[in-house]
């Protein structure tokens, strides 16, 4: 991979029901992650799709009347649909049905047979189909009557078949080597702990093929075989770089992946078995996995089989889709679970987004509308109130590039909510509107000041709220396409003069 370019993932997802708020909190951190990388001059290849093979699809499809392939291809368009509403900047959506796909596993799986990774054998133990997960005998309990897995709560059933295995428990050693050489390969630090403990603990084969049902990638040789779907889903993030062409520019330009961001269901599918099949196929793994918290409905975790969803295509709609991607990435705190509601989401608009951000925009750019016919020109001097505003922002600002590279949004939003707020009081305390009549030029560089660091937010806010950061930015003529982040060391964004287009409201309160 090239040094300047970032290959960030989302988990493809099953197309195995209506999508819900936990779809969208990973992809919109994964977005955020592509659009604030993008403004800081990598070139970006942000990958999404749908995983859709399988039981778990296969039994779907069932349920539907209809045959997989139909279902696929209809329920996969709900979820380019959920791009969209999102506003994800995806660069491209892969589906594991597609022929790119099915060529890129054969070969990992052809690469693993190769090496001696994998062998015939016969499975007995237990498997959850909601999970497509095989569980050790410890990991089950009887609950009511049935039997359910102690790490995800969903219901498991006996399976005992041929199968082919791969040679985990070979790779347990390498993989301890592995993270201990690369210290950030899983992060948070929590979840790093909690992965080194289970590989510690010891790791036995993991059966990769299944022979009792058809649906999924054919094992090369054996047709009674389907390639298990997480080795086969897993891949995706080669496929969509045309693996295994190793010399196409997609793979040269972006492999190994910079960034997985996935849920903390699936860690142990990224984070254990993914850099073992790569090791043993000789592929470079993944530089990072990020493992975020669960969204919750109360206390729970928020999914179709507990019926507690909050559905993020009718929240856009009747909310808009920056006002989610804001609450989302302000209010849940990265790494850890979050509650989430419409009452709180409804407080966090009004309180951040139309009283803070929105009123400082509007009010600065109102005045400015109907006192200097949309026109600032600064004079040289500074004010002691104008130095404490800039070194304050200053300060907020110095550690916003590391926040995000190490995947601390909750502290970057703060502190430019923070800038926000400092220049909302920076305004009431300096009054401009007194001095129109006693001191033109003070009136100007208050105006102007405030405009800097509404610039300043506009373009930080843009990675996570690009469709109203983007008015604000049109207004101040500013392009994004032309700006970098290297007024993040201090340096003024805009020139002494300043012209700006009129802006219309850009929150609405929620009473
Ligand atoms: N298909 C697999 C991923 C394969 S990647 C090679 C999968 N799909 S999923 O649709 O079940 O989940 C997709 C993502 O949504 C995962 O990161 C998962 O953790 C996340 N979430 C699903 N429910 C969630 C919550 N309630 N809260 C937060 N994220 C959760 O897993």
């Amino acid at each position: 991979m090239k040094q300047d370019n970032f290959y960030i993932t989302t988990p493809i997802y099953y197309p195995s029901g209506q999508p819900h708020m936990g779809h969208a909190y990973s992809s919109i951190i994964a977005d955020v992650f592509a659009r604030f990388k993008r403004q800081d001059n990598y070139k970006v290849f942000f990958l999404t799709g749908t995983d859709e093979h399988g039981l778990k699809i296969q039994k779907s499809a069932e349920k539907a009347k209809l045959n997989p392939i139909d279902y696929c291809d209809q329920i996969s368009k709900v979820f380019i649909n959920l791009t969209k509403k999102l506003n994800l900047s995806n660069d491209d959506f892969i589906r594991t049905t597609e022929k790119r796909h099915n060529k890129s596993v054969i070969d990992l799986w052809n690469r693993l047979i190769k090496s001696g990774d994998i062998y015939l054998s016969k499975y007995k133990g237990w498997y959850s189909v909601s999970d497509e997960a095989y569980y050790n005998e410890d990991e089950i309990i009887e609950k009511d009557g049935k039997k359910i897995s102690t790490f995800s709560g969903s219901t498991v059933e006996w399976v005992e078949e041929e199968s082919f295995f791969f040679k985990l428990s070979a790779w347990q050693n390498k993989l301890l080597e592995f993270y201990k050489k690369n210290e950030k390969f899983i992060v948070p630090y929590s979840k790093r702990n909690e992965v080194i403990n289970f590989v510690k603990g010891g790791l036995k084969d993991l059966s990769v093929s299944r022979t009792s049902f058809s649906w999924g990638i054919r094992v090369p040789d054996n047709n009674k075989h389907v390639i298990y779907v997480w080795l086969d889903a897993l891949t995706n993030y080669l496929s969509a770089l045309n693996f295994p062409n190793i010399k196409d520019k997609l793979y040269e330009n972006f492999w190994p992946a910079s960034l997985h961001v996935i849920g903390k269901d699936i860690l142990r599918f990224h984070a254990i078995y993914w850099p073992a099949f790569l090791l043993a196929a000789k592929i470079e793994p993944p530089q990072r996995i990020f493992s975020h918290g669960w969204i919750l409905s109360g206390d729970e975790k928020m999914s179709k089989s507990k019926g507690n969803i909050l559905n993020p295509i009718e929240i856009v709609d009747t909310y808009g889709a920056d006002q989610l991607r804001y609450y989302l990435m302000k209010e849940v705190s990265h790494g850890s679970d979050g509650s989430i509601s419409l009452k709180n989401l409804e407080n966090c608009i009004n309180s951040d987004l139309a009283n803070n951000y929105g009123n400082l925009c509007q009010r600065v750019f109102s005045f400015i509308k109907n006192n200097c016919n949309n026109k600032i020109v600064k004079t040289e001097e500074t004010s002691n109130a104008d130095k404490k505003l800039i070194d304050e922002s200053n300060l907020l600002m110095k550690n916003l590039r590391n926040e995000m590279n190490n995947q601390n949004l909750n502290n970057y939003i703060k502190s430019i909510i923070n800038i926000s707020f400092l220049t909302n009081k920076y305004i009431n305390d300096e009054e401009p509107w007194k001095l129109k009549k006693i001191n033109i030029n003070k009136m100007n560089n208050i105006l102007h000041l405030s405009l800097e660091q509404i610039a300043r937010i506009s373009l930080l806010l843009n990675p996570i709220i690009p469709e109203t950061s983007n008015k604000v930015l049109l207004a101040l003529n500013i392009k994004l396409s032309q700006t970098n982040l290297s007024f993040l060391d201090g340096s003024e964004i805009l020139g002494k003069k300043v012209e700006i287009k009129n802006l219309d409201i850009l929150f609405k309160k929620i009473n």
